[in-house]
């Protein structure tokens, strides 16, 4: 199991030079004989220790960590850590119908994000009574509130506010500044909050900010909470009493160092956050993704070839960018590990490789002029940190049915997502 307090951000280690790779107790050797490759892997202990670190540093206040489920929303996973008490960040109706089926006893501890929800998903959040609707324009307002008045069910809201900070990370996943398309202008809230008091139907139950995803500092979390406070503070005095203030997710991991301390960058995260509420005595809601799930998973893959083109070396695997495009979409950095590693005589010398996939675009890589241990065809490599934003953003590209995922529990591992086969794929078309 992953302790807190291990300096290795990961649950994946060699119990000894020259032996497998394990996931904790289980080797990931075992998984592929039993599974086949590509296979997802995750650790339950990692997730579930990432959760707690959340949920201590808080304990200080009345606090729900509400896990984004675009991250990874494998319904085992889901359903572990709602077991643990966490509350779900969704962005689709899709997303919702996951944790109906996952946890139904935790739809009341659901917000709702996005900037585009459709009557219907707004309806199937309204009757399951969802804890917050997180509003991304007076449009939206509008639409709850028709829809609300319709059902006669009250909808608890929120705006999502763009407070204009900046945060450094990749500009895809950047949403705080006010030329993205998410949330409302923080300098015209407060005059929504105040037409929605005349509506019955509406309940401006709090207010929420998201400024981004792989955010590594806790200065603009800090930023954009003090922007929120001042807002909730203006609205107080004016007889809107605001329950909740939701901070968004967005804290970053390393994606390069084999020593990460999680635990005090979750401190550091929180401490900006506390000193930013000041003494707002409400609740405070956050929605993390990728830090609870990230460095829990691998993608498993197996050498396919090994090949030369003029100078350069390609290790040619069968998972390709339909698996993990994060490489391709965001130039993300994976740390590609061998499963096992060849020691003693014969070991041979770290190339500078090419690690790709089998589809036909360039753009399908996971590594260029990468530095890696000597394998061959027929070798396992591990990909790692990709427990988020893996799976969750595969396809069918080049017809490639998803991979499989696993997860292991201490020393025992279990499917919970069967390899697609053909007739999964083909069955929706129509000749
Ligand atoms: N809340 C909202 C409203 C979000 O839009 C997101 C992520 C999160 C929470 C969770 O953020 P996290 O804690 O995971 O950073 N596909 C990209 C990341 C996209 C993030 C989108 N929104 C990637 O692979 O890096």
């Amino acid at each position: 199991m992953a302790q807190t307090s291990n300096p290795s951000p990961r649950p994946f280690s060699y119990p000894q030079p020259g032996a497998a790779l394990h996931c904790d107790g289980v080797s990931l050797e075992s998984l592929a004989r039993r599974f086949d490759t590509p296979l997802y892997v995750y650790s339950a202990g990692q997730i579930l220790a990432r959760l707690r670190l959340f949920q201590q540093a808080l304990a200080g206040r009345d606090h729900l960590v509400c896990y984004a489920v675009k991250a990874n929303s494998a319904l085992a996973i889901l359903k572990l850590l709602a077991q643990n008490g966490a509350g779900f960040d969704i962005v689709s109706g899709g997303e919702l119908q996951r944790v109906l089926a996952a946890a139904p006893d935790a739809v009341s501890r659901v917000v709702f994000s996005g900037v585009g929800k459709t009557a219907a998903e707004i309806d199937l959040a309204l009757k399951t009574g969802i804890l917050q609707f997180n509003v991304e324009s007076e449009a939206e307002l509008k639409l709850l509130a028709a829809r609300a008045r319709k059902f006669k069910i009250r909808a608890r809201f929120a705006l999502r506010v763009n407070p204009d900070v900046f945060a450094d990370t990749h500009p895809y996943i950047s949403t705080g500044l006010r030329e993205h398309k998410f949330g409302i202008d923080i300098r015209l809230a407060r005059a929504i909050y105040k037409e929605a008091a005349n509506d019955r139907w509406l309940e401006a139950h709090g207010i929420s900010v998201h400024i981004g995803s792989q955010i590594r500092s806790a200065v603009p979390f800090g930023a954009a909470i003090e922007r929120v406070s001042k807002l909730v503070q203006q609205l107080s005095r004016k007889g809107i009493a605001l329950q909740s203030i939701d901070a968004g997710g967005g804290l970053g991991i390393d994606y390069h160092a084999g020593v990460f301390d999680a635990a005090a960058k979750v401190e550091e995260y929180a401490a900006a956050l506390e000193h930013a509420l000041g003494d707002f005595k409400g609740r405070l809601l956050i929605e993390p993704g990728r830090f609870l799930v990230a460095q829990a998973g691998v993608l498993l893959a197996r050498v396919l070839y090994v090949k030369r083109n003029g100078k350069k070396t390609f290790v040619i695997t069968d998972a390709a960018m339909n698996d993990l495009i994060r490489p391709a979409l965001y130039q993300a950095w994976h740390e590609i590990v061998p499963v096992r590693t060849r020691i003693g005589k014969g070991a041979g010398k770290p190339r500078i490789v090419d690690v790709v996939g089998p589809v036909c675009e360039s753009g399908d890589f996971f590594a260029r002029d990468r530095k890696l241990a000597p394998v061959e065809p027929g070798d396992l490599v591990a990909l790692l940190d990709a427990g988020a934003y893996g799976m969750a953003q595969s396809s069918n590209y080049n017809t490639r049915p998803r991979a499989a995922e696993v997860l292991v529990e201490g020393n025992k591992a279990r499917l919970i997502r069967r390899r697609e086969s053909m007739e999964d794929l083909l069955s929706p078309e129509v000749l």
